[in-house]
């Protein structure tokens, strides 16, 4: 084969695809190499063109035995750092490089082991405290009434943390299961916002918050999902209960249908407003993050895991709709979710 034919057929392949010479210079190198190594590589030697020892000495090996080998080589593609996994295989006297994209699978798996760190930290702390009041019924406190009913009464706080915990996380892992299927069942949200806001009742009243909820179009149906809307209002409106607490008074509004723009089309919009202690801005985009949290011992004392709004905007998603969180220190907080109407 040509030089030129080579060239031709190493630039249709959807990899970047490198080939040294038996002179151990780049004999061809496609546009993909050209992104990651850098342009006119083609007649360096490839010591010169790929300068990591690792990829180096592969290739030296290959060239004496002719076994295939696989590296791993970390690199640029456009701006970011890019890990790849190289095959460096011998091919008729030549060496033929193909570089294959890690960066995604080594992100998830980053993502895992962050994930099962949050969750062993989230649990590790309720059940620390549940073996140490234990210990302590078992020994010094056995035989003084007053402390067995202090401590039980912090054990099932603690308990029902890790209860709560493990349902959200539960929670989560179904919604993302179904997050491509788009709910089809008819929701009256002004009267499943007037359900969710009764079920907190309680909550409300020990807090001393009063809750209200404006309707400004009671008619609307809209496409969704009632089990998970609920859930999402429940969330934002118990935020607003939790955090909130020091205005007095959340809002849950459900304005009229209006064009949105970038929804592309006609949506409702449920805002739940509370009149607390605001949210600095650099949190703000970072709430939706699993088990982020702006204060996450304030948090964890009024029971919260920080999944909440994790849970809030894959929900969001899978209606295809949008959240946006607003706030302001010493102001207040307007959580909107806006949702397609058809
Ligand atoms: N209305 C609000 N005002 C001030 N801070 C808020 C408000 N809503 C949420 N936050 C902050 O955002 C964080 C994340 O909220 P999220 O609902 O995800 O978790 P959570 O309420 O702590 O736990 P969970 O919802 O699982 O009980 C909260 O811990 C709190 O710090
Ligand atoms: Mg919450």
């Amino acid at each position: 084969m040509t030089v030129e034919r080579i060239v031709s057929v190493i630039d249709s392949f959807p990899l970047p695809v490198m080939l040294i010479g038996p002179d151990e210079r780049v004999r061809a190198a496609n546009a993909g190499v050209d992104s990651i190594l850098g342009v006119d590589l083609v007649g360096k030697h490839y010591i010169t063109a790929l300068r990591q020892p690792a990829i180096i000495n592969a290739i030296a090996e290959t060239r004496a035995s002719g076994t295939p080998q696989e590296i791993r080589f970390t690199g640029r593609a456009g701006p970011r750092d890019t890990v790849f996994r190289v095959a460096v295989a011998a091919a008729d006297g030549d060496i033929l490089l193909t570089f294959m994209d890690q960066t995604a699978a080594e992100e998830v798996g980053q993502m895992r082991r962050d994930f099962v760190a949050n969750v062993s930290h989230e649990l590790r702390t309720p059940l620390t405290a549940l073996l140490g009041f234990i210990e302590t019924l078992g020994g010094a406190a056995r035989n003084d009434a007053a402390a067995r009913d202090r401590f039980l009464g912090i054990m099932a706080h603690e308990a029902n943390r890790m209860t709560r915990l493990v349902d959200d996380l539960l929670s989560l892992s179904r919604v993302e299961e179904d997050e491509r299927v788009r709910p089809r069942e008819q929701v009256d949200l002004a009267a499943l916002l007037a359900s969710v806001i009764k079920g907190l009742e309680p909550q409300a009243k020990d807090a001393g918050v009063d809750v209200v909820l404006e309707v400004e179009s009671a008619l609307d149906l809209v496409p969704g999902d009632a089990g998970q809307l609920v859930q999402v209002f429940t969330n934002l409106v118990e935020n607003g209960i939790k955090y909130g607490a020091s205005g007095g008074t959340v809002t849950v509004t459900l304005a009229a249908r209006q064009m949105h723009q970038r929804l592309r089309g006609e949506a409702v919009r449920i805002s739940v407003s509370d009149k607390g202690d605001g949210i600095a801005e650099h949190h703000i985009a970072r709430l939706t993050e699993r088990f982020y949290r702006v204060d996450s011992h304030r948090s964890r004392e009024v029971g919260g895991t920080g999944l909440g709004l994790a849970i809030v905007k894959h929900i969001i998603n899978r209606h295809r709709g949008r959240l946006l969180i607003e706030s302001e220190v010493g102001v207040g907080t307007k959580v909107s979710v806006f949702l397609p109407c058809q």
